[in-house]
């Protein structure tokens, strides 16, 4: 760099930008959220109440295409569940059960087998094929949401 003052502090700054920003981008995650993680997971779990009932209402009126991007919304939403869980989150306004963390790996076996879930409905939906969906849509509820809310979530009461 002898002769090049100008150049080696332009590479200097650049990488010390390059390290500021990675710095920056980790310590940008961690503060992901309202600082409530109870209310942002019950958030999360209403805008996947929403997703599935839109894709039903969908499915009934033949938009099978227009499904997709609310199967894309439950299989990210379900990516972020175990974040949403941390220990020692278990508030008096929450409905998850203590098995949640009592059964952990069996909590996140559950979120993963929702992302599955999300993303064949999703896939299957982009092909068009109304039978294809069908076949998937008819078990959604009771395979993707249930098999985790019968183990892991206090029934909400009956109206
Ligand atoms: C991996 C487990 C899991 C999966 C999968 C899951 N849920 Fe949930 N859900 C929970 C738990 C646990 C709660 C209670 C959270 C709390 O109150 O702290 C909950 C709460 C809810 C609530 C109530 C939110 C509120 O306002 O308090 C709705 C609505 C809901 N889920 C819908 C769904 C739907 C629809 C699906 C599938 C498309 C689904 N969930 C998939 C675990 C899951």
């Amino acid at each position: 760099m002898r002769g090049h003052p100008k150049l080696c502090a332009l590479v200097m700054v650049s990488s010390l930008v390059a390290l500021t920003t990675v710095g920056c981008a980790t310590a940008a995650s961690m503060r992901v959220g309202s600082g409530d993680v109870v209310a942002d997971r019950q958030r999360l779990m209403k805008l996947n109440g929403a997703s599935w009932a839109d894709a039903q209402a969908k499915f009934k009126a033949g938009n099978i295409e227009g499904i997709a991007v609310n199967a894309e919304t439950m299989a990210l939403n379900s990516m972020h569940i175990p974040a949403l869980f941390p220990e020692e989150s278990l508030t008096d306004k929450s409905k998850a059960k203590p098995e949640v963390w009592q059964k952990w790996a069996e909590f996140e076996a559950a979120a993963k087998n929702f992302q599955t879930w999300a993303e064949k409905l999703r896939d299957t939906a982009r092909t068009k094929d109304a039978a294809a969906t069908e076949a998937i849509v008819k078990d959604f509820g009771r395979q993707a949401c249930g098999t985790c809310h019968t183990p892991f979530r206090v029934p909400p009461p009956r109206s």
